[in-house]
């Protein structure tokens, strides 16, 4: 049975825009195939350079397009080294059976930290001064220097980083407001918001933490900055769309707001090499980071391990239990026993089909589990006799497969 499963050594791993070596290891322990690149890959070299790709790893700059999973003839899994996965076509993915992981909480500390630091910042007006100071202007004042003891920080985006902030902001004597779309609880002392509105035009510092979805573009546009309190600060360390960049501007320029600290832009260069290139470029008041609000050694190290750790899981045990586009399903291994993969369009009937065919080849099936979600049908099953090619190919032709793996 075992010649049936894919090797291990014939397992293709690329890692592109420089992941953690620790992950280059743990899939080299595990005997596959490794190549890392340091910077992300356009979609044309991407598109030449999967063919022969099982595992794909990316951070936020590789845009996984339609175009680029159509060519991806032999990739199971693909594993965002990142918290955000819209730089994925899910769609794609779905129709062909692939598998993505992501590492949702490695970094939510090193964002939460870096934010805190920001606020500060502004509040103090540290990277003006210090830029006067380089240019040997001595300027000590207390002009529109504030603590941010008792400030209101309003967060937009209750999730792992949202939750997290209000618990350090609060620490450290913020009183928080938080927003969300979705009912979330309370942390501590914080005091949950009826609207978007209602937290902006009661902030101080509004703090950003919402996914970069579609419907999230320019969630902070006029009308928001006009509902928000006079010189007051905006942070964003979310996704750039988020932001309107040109009102932005406006309301920094006309001192509505008194700063901004930016992390991610609607356009940022894909490697170290390429120029940055925005408007708020020259805008002093505006602090910018290049989009490393999660890039610390302890994240890197944190999100290098976990995805590897889950993708090893998936192709060993078929374990799609922290996968992002999978039904979760994890079974623990049987012994004396082969496991079968069948991946297929979520539509009625299939799971008969299979069960046909494994009983037509007189072979007894010794655990069985199915999950769906809305796109795909997941299912494991453990057998206990020998079986031959045949039956494989006879999954494998059932209409609606997917993709079907032997895993041992
Ligand atoms: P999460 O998924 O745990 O939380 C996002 C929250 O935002 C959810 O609770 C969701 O319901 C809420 N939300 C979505 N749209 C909303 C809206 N329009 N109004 C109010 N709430 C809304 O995500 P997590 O882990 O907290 O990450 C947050 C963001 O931070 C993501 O966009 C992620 O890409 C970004 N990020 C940025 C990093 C950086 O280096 N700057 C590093 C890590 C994450």
């Amino acid at each position: 049975m075992r010649e049936l499963s894919y090797p291990k050594n014939k397992i293709n791993v690329l890692l592109l825009e420089k992941v953690d070596k620790i992950a280059f290891d743990l899939f080299k322990e595990e005997g596959y195939n490794v190549e890392s690149l340091d910077g992300s890959l356009s979609e044309k070299d991407l598109i030449k350079k999967i063919k022969d790709v099982s595992i794909l790893g990316i951070r936020s700059k590789t845009i996984i397009s339609e175009k680029v999973i159509k060519s991806a003839n032999k990739l199971l899994a693909i594993g965002a080294f990142c918290i955000g996965t819209n730089q994925i076509k899910f769609e794609s993915c779905n129709d062909s059976g692939i598998v993505v992981f992501n590492a949702p909480y490695s970094n939510t500390r090193s964002v939460v930290e870096i934010v805190i630091a920001q606020i500060i910042n502004l509040m103090r007006k540290i990277v003006i001064k210090s830029n006067k100071m380089h240019s040997g202007v001595w300027r000590k004042d207390s002009l529109d220097s504030f603590e941010i003891r008792n400030k209101v920080i309003g967060i937009v985006g209750y999730g792992n980083i949202g939750s997290q902030l209000s618990v350090i902001s609060e620490a450290l004597g913020m009183k928080v407001l938080y927003y969300d779309i979705v009912d979330k609880l309370s942390i501590g002392n914080a005091k949950k918001c009826k609207s978007l509105n209602d937290l902006l035009k009661n902030s101080d510092i509004v703090s950003l933490h919402v996914d970069g979805k579609k419907s999230n573009t320019n969630l902070i546009s006029d009308k928001e900055f006009s509902i928000m309190k006079e010189k007051s600060i905006l942070v964003n360390y979310s996704r750039g769309n988020v932001v309107d960049i040109d009102s932005l501007i406006k309301n920094i320029k006309s001192k509505k707001l008194m700063g901004a600290a930016l992390d991610v832009f609607p356009e940022e260069p894909s490697n170290n090499k390429e120029k940055f290139k925005s408007k708020v470029k020259g805008i002093e008041e505006i602090i910018l980071s290049p989009h490393i609000g999660g890039s610390t050694k302890e994240a890197q190290k944190n999100i290098g391990s976990y995805v590897p750790d889950k993708i090893i899981d998936f192709i060993n045990s078929g374990n799609t239990s922290s996968s992002v586009n999978f039904p979760k399903l994890s079974l623990p291994e049987q012994s004396d026993s082969h496991r079968l993969i069948h991946i297929h369009k979520n539509q009625p009937g299939v799971m008969l089909k299979i069960n046909k065919i494994i009983s037509e080849y007189n072979i007894n099936i010794k655990g069985q589990y199915l999950k769906t979600n809305e796109e795909i049908g997941y299912v494991i099953t453990d057998i206990d006799s020998v079986y031959n090619k045949e039956v494989v190919k006879s999954l494998k032709n059932i209409p609606a497969t997917l993709k079907l793996r032997v895993l041992y």
